[in-house]
């Protein structure tokens, strides 16, 4: 029988570290976070921080950022616009992917453990390892590529119509939710390109401007970079962005069979 174990090197091992919060305050929540520094040579571990929420904002970042400025400047996480649109704070939340900025602390019943985004490398605390993401995302060719010039001093339009093909996929801010929740993407990142690439694969093909499609759907017919998607649903009911991203895949599929005919 198969036998699953982590990496030494990878189990919560290490002696957790508790910051607690005033003594005299009134509305106390507590956060379990997970801790890894590579250079210090010790085990992951989950530290505790209480936060009191009348001092805190709303989100899930907010205090993350209160736990940095004020109990613990190592603490270590990405972030940048703080509303959803750059994808950066993307981390696992109380056993959920999603995007600490635009998760509200009250929605978390009890204590909240936060950990990376699971199934990637982890560089130090809650920032994962995009590199290799990131070449899956580059492998696409994710921009216009066109045969034909441009009309001259002219944009090249689309009509609203093939515009609106584009809606439920431009809206894709790459955060990984919903690739790092795909257990075929767990067990097969080397090779399956994922959700959120095949996603981004399907906006250039879905566009009306694109003139490589046939060129695109060649790169990914391959038993494993699209086909390892077995319909799990899982990226669909992650995405912060209400996308989804197995229908894209489908729709993939879809016109990888409609050559054949
Ligand atoms: S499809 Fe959704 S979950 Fe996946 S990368 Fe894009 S925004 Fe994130
Ligand atoms: S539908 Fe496909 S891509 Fe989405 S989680 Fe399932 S296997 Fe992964
Ligand atoms: S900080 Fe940009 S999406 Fe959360």
């Amino acid at each position: 029988m198969a036998e699953f174990s982590l990496p030494k090197n990878s189990k919560i091992t290490g002696k957790s570290r508790e910051h607690k919060a005033a003594a005299d305050a009134a509305r106390v929540k507590k956060f379990k976070v997970y801790r890894y520094d590579p250079d210090t040579g010790e085990n992951p571990r989950y530290d505790k921080f209480e936060i009191d929420l009348d001092q805190c904002g709303p989100m899930v970042l907010d205090a993350l950022i209160k736990m940095k400025s004020e109990q613990d400047p190592s603490l270590t996480f990405r972030r940048s616009c703080r509303e959803g649109i750059c994808g950066s704070c993307a981390m696992n939340i109380d056993g959920r992917n999603g995007l600490a900025c635009t998760t509200a602390i009250e929605d978390i019943k009890g204590e909240v453990r936060i950990t990376p985004l699971p199934h990637m490398d982890v560089i130090k605390d809650l920032v994962p390892d995009f590199t290799h993401f990131y070449a899956q995302y580059s492998s696409i060719k994710p921009w216009l590529q066109t045969v034909t010039p441009a009309p001259s001093g002219k944009e090249r339009l689309q009509s609203p119509e093939d515009r609106a093909k584009l809606d439920g996929l431009y809206e894709c801010i790459l955060c990984a939710c919903c690739s790092t929740s795909c257990p075929s993407y767990w067990w097969n990142s080397d090779k399956f390109l994922g959700p959120a690439i095949l996603l981004q694969a399907y906006r250039w093909l879905a566009d009306s401007r694109d003139e490589m499609t046939g060129e695109r759907l060649d790169e990914l017919e391959d038993p494993f970079r699209l086909y390892r998607c077995h319909t799990i649903m899982n990226c669909a009911n992650v995405c912060p962005k209400g996308l989804n991203p197995a229908k894209a895949i489908a729709e993939v599929k879809k016109l990888e069979l409609e050559r054949t005919l």
